[in-house]
């Protein structure tokens, strides 16, 4: 949710800023802005839209070396010029960004600043307006910038410029991300290494309520009381070619295909110089002491961790709840006497899972973070992460970190089998190996795809996905990637339940979209079409080979059956991709999402 960058040193800033603001797009996308000082003076460009809208209007022959950009996600306020970031104080001096929620915003315009007219509806602008109401009390811009920062409750990322120190960005963080990049005569601020990745490898992480002064050769970083804290910098192992789209149209469409990459990286990241999958002794030991696990998620990693259960619960016997982090703060179940709390996140940022961590790490127990981004905050925060290396992820749309959490997920599970000596009827490296190329062969069946998409998804209102058994969990992953790129109503449903209600939605062509992949529930789940069809319904069958009949659409390659899920989703992203296409939608930037959800 919103991305921020700033530069200071001797190149254009305006271009490096817009390149970074390009790059964190993925963060927010309705509106966008950049501050550059030029002369003593900042000049402000924001726009509505993205951040091709705000380059089109940015002044270019405008000498700076120094600004800050934001790019947005609206949490208060429309998405407008007016409440695009960056935002001024009243006399102009103090200019900033801010990623994150002032909860208590409110309350300081009554508490502080009732005096102040403001221009815009979000809670940002208090920041700015309390740093210089406490300028103009008699403080220096770092101790405003201090008592502002202690006054406010809520997560923040912060750069800000003051025109009498036009050589300085200030910058502060608390729970929404934030890096500062070093550079030979330059310095960089950035939400995402990638965003600055143009300029330099080299990034200082940086920790909740930290305050940073950062100009062209130097960065002091120092604690809310003024303690100065050095930290050595690490190098962004990123590949600039990992953040580019290729030759691909778009992102969602690289990391559809890069999935047997990834699961060919996870198989070999996690196993040891004799082939056998290892994971960290300290967090198998946990998985053995813990009398059930507990994943939280949101989205799609939530319907990961629901395979996941199946995995874990199949092959280690421990049993596995599955909870919603947005919903399990305040409807907590009763806990067992030793849980253990595995958290999944493609970003390592989602507000709603961390707000669950915080809590259940209060109560005192073990917590597990299974994430794509090394040193992120739910990363960091947990006792253990087990990491995808799935490389970066930039459509919005979550695909690869999806089957790179079930592998994870699974390898967890045998693991924690073969450690409690329990006997594994398989060979996971051997089979997960079989699934990396049945998803090959799927990726390679694309025109397949876009032809099933015109044929049932190009004008329907709604469309259904159903299964029985793991293949109602894939459903639901189909239809949340249907319906958040191209914006047709869809539902996973399980095979058995339509009749219970839902069937009354069918209608003559409602597309019917079924999996039929697991032997035991294969004439259940053709039972249960047969009844939409006679409503009307236009059916679509992926089989698996071997359970295939001659009424299917489309039958996937054979692969283990608990492992099914990790290619039986790949034809439903496919599909969603092509209808969005073929819908004309932007399929990396679905309207009203962001990629990392730091909000709750
Ligand atoms: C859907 C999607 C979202 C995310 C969800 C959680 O395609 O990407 O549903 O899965 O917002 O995000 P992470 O995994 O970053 O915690």
């Amino acid at each position: 949710m919103c991305g921020i960058v700033g530069y200071i040193g001797n190149q254009d800033a305006k271009e490096i800023l817009l390149k970074g603001l390009d790059k964190l797009e993925y963060r927010g996308y309705d509106s966008a802005g950049i501050a550059v000082i030029n002369g003593g003076q900042v000049h402000i460009f924001k726009e509505k839209g993205r951040i091709a809208d705000l380059r089109a209007i940015v002044d270019t022959d405008l000498a700076t070396n120094t600004g800050i950009g934001h790019t947005r996600w609206a949490t208060h306020g429309v998405p407008s010029k007016l409440n695009a970031h960056p935002h001024q104080s009243t006399s102009g001096r103090f200019t900033l960004v801010h990623n994150g929620v002032i909860e208590n915003y409110d309350l300081l315009k009554r508490e502080y600043l009732q005096e102040v007219s403001f221009k815009s509806e979000t809670d940002t602008e208090v920041i700015v307006q309390l740093i210089e109401l406490f300028v103009n009390d008699g403080l220096s811009t770092d101790e405003a910038f201090r008592k502002t920062l202690k006054l406010l409750k809520g997560s923040y990322a912060i750069a800000l410029l003051d025109t009498e120190s036009g050589e300085t960005i200030y910058v502060a963080k608390n729970k929404s991300p934030l890096l500062v990049g070093l550079g030979d005569g330059f310095n960089v601020v950035a939400s995402d290494a990638m965003a600055m990745l143009q300029v330099t490898n080299q990034y200082v992480e940086l920790m909740d309520k930290e305050i940073v002064i950062v100009t062209k050769d130097e960065v002091t970083i120092e604690n809310l009381d003024g303690e100065v804290i050095s930290r050595a910098p690490y190098t962004a192992e990123l590949d600039a070619s990992d953040i580019e789209k290729g030759t691909y149209p778009y992102y969602m469409l690289k990391e559809i295909d890069e999935q047997p990459l990834v699961l060919r990286r996870i198989i070999q990241t996690y196993q040891d110089h004799q082939g056998k999958l290892v994971i960290d002794d300290e967090i198998i030991d946990a998985v053995k002491a813990a009398d059930r696990l507990y994943i939280i998620a949101a989205g799609t990693s939530y319907h990961a961790g629901l395979l996941g259960k199946q995995f874990i619960e199949s092959m280690a016997k421990v049993p596995v709840e599955v909870h919603i982090a947005s919903e399990f703060g305040y409807n907590m179940p009763l806990l067992s006497e030793r849980p253990l709390f595995i958290f999944i996140s493609q970003s390592g940022e989602t507000a709603d899972s961390r707000s669950v961590l915080v809590r259940v790490k209060e109560m005192g127990y073990k917590t597990l973070t299974i994430t794509n981004v090394p040193g992120s905050t739910l990363s960091r925060e947990a006792d253990f992460t087990l990491l995808l290396h799935a490389g970066p992820e930039i459509a919005v749309a979550s695909t690869k970190a999806y089957t790179a959490q079930m592998a994870v997920l699974a390898i967890l599970g045998q693991v924690a089998a073969k450690k409690s000596g329990l006997d594994s009827d398989f060979d996971l490296v051997h089979e997960l190996g079989i699934v990396a190329n049945a998803m090959e062969v799927l990726c390679d069946s694309k025109e397949e795809f876009e032809k099933i998409a015109r044929e049932y998804l190009l004008t329907t209102r709604n469309a259904f996905f159903i299964g029985r058994g793991i293949d109602y969990y894939v459903g639901q992953e189909g239809a949340l990637k249907l319906k958040e790129i191209s914006y047709i109503q869809a539902e996973g449903f399980a095979g058995g339940e339509l009749k219970h209600g839902t069937i009354a939605l069918i209608e003559e062509g409602t597309p019917i979209i079924a999996l039929a992949t697991q032997e035991h529930v294969n004439l259940s789940i053709r039972g249960n079409v047969k009844e939409v069809v006679a409503r009307g319904a236009n059916p679509c069958i992926i089989s698996r080979k071997g359970l295939d009949m001659k009424e299917d659409r489309f039958v996937i390659p054979e692969v283990h059956e608990l492992l099914t899920p990790l290619i039986s989703v790949v034809p439903l992203q496919l599909l969603a991709y092509y209808a969005a296409l073929q819908r004309g939608c932007d399929v990396d930037k679905p309207r009203n999402l962001a990629k990392s959800v730091t909000v709750e």
